[in-house]
């Protein structure tokens, strides 16, 4: 058996990804893939927790998978698959459902956020972290690579794993850690520092700096970046200093430096307008090859289906047994067992 710990990581494909994502998550992912076993997944059944239109989705689903591999998610390395591809996902939802008080889902910072503001609340919305919970229980995964936002729901798939293992008297699933960058974890809106950078506010201008934005629209947006009306450039926990600080952030997170390097870069810039173009400018340069190879693989569906279905039969192989001895576990009879079991 090999020592190497397992990895399992998802994101949403709708619209709008951003430098919060790949800070937090994504590139976090393609940098540990040759010491783990990976698997990352576009969670298109998570997006229909919320009203889609059925051809863009489709659109951002593939376009999402492409942005992936195009971050340097590597197929040879990596399993890479489509969430609705693995019907194991679906069926072993509704098998945690049933052992999940429903007061552990009302409780979810995320869920009383987004219920409260819809008028309507769908509910496949409050569900959405037992999905969550499969989706990283079916592959024994160790490891939950992700940024803040989401350490709430890997603790509840520890305790959704926690409780099926106590119920069912065995130690069956793995007990995940959430691992929570350093840098990068909580990138906060441009517009608005005290906020985190979201897809859901990500269509508001100078928001978010989007993974596929232009480089004139990104410098709009950095140029647009709420600071404050002092001058110093530095590393502070002031909250008025809160934009000043984010961007450092950023730029501390793509460049890899430490806190006193960074400030060391800035010691001479001439005020905050430097500071913004500087920190545009390497997100740029970051971004613009991430770009072109993103181009080339939506111009190449073949290819990308290619790489997909693969990524899908690999993730079956391991979802759907693992699925299936739940359901024998919890009692149900399994097709052509001449026993029952
Ligand atoms: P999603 O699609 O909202 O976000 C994908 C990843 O990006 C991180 N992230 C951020 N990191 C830093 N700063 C930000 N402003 C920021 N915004 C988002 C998220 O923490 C996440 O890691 N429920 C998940 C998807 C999911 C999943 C899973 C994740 C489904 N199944 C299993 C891990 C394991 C979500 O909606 O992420």
């Amino acid at each position: 058996m090999s020592d190497r710990k397992r990895v399992f990581s998802g994101i949403q494909p709708t619209g709008n990804t951003h430098l919060g994502n790949y800070l937090g998550a994504v590139r976090n992912w393609a940098a540990r893939q040759a010491e783990k076993i990976n698997t990352f997944c576009v969670v298109d059944l998570h997006s229909l927790t919320v009203p889609q239109d059925p051809e863009q989705l489709r659109h951002e689903t593939r376009s999402m998978a492409a942005l992936l591999l195009a971050c340097g998610i590597d197929p040879a390395q990596s399993t890479l698959f489509i969430q609705s591809h693995v019907t194991a996902h679906a069926e072993g939802c509704w098998l945690l459902n049933c052992v999940t008080p429903l007061g552990w889902l009302q409780r979810m910072t995320q869920f009383k956020d987004k219920s409260a503001r819809q008028e309507s609340v769908l509910t496949g919305l409050l569900d959405y972290p037992v999905l969550m919970a499969g989706d990283i229980l079916f592959y024994d995964a160790d490891e939950v690579p992700v940024g803040e936002d989401q350490k709430q729901h890997v603790e509840l798939t520890r305790d959704i794993a926690q409780r099926f293992n106590a119920l069912y008297e065995q130690e069956f699933f793995v007990i995940p850690q959430p691992i929570i960058p350093e840098v990068g974890a909580r990138v906060m809106g441009l517009d608005d520092p005290t906020v985190k950078m979201s897809k859901s506010l990500a269509d508001k201008r100078g928001h978010a700096v989007r993974m596929l934005d232009t480089p004139d629209e990104i410098l709009y947006s950095f140029k647009r970046a709420v600071t404050d009306s002092g001058r110093e450039i530095a590393f502070s926990n002031d909250p008025d200093k809160a934009g000043v600080n984010n961007l450092l952030g950023i730029y501390r997170a793509i460049t890899g430096q430490s806190n006193a390097e960074v400030e060391a870069d800035f010691a001479n810039a001439r005020g905050y307008g430097d500071l913004k173009v500087r920190v545009a400018e390497v997100v740029i340069e970051t971004l613009r090859p991430i770009q072109a190879r993103h181009r080339e693989l939506m111009d190449d569906p073949a290819e990308l289906d290619r790489i997909l279905a693969h990524g899908a039969a690999q993730a079956r192989a391991v979802a759907q047994p693992k699925v299936d001895e739940m359901k024998r576990i919890m009692g149900l009879v399994l097709p052509g067992a001449a026993d029952g079991r």
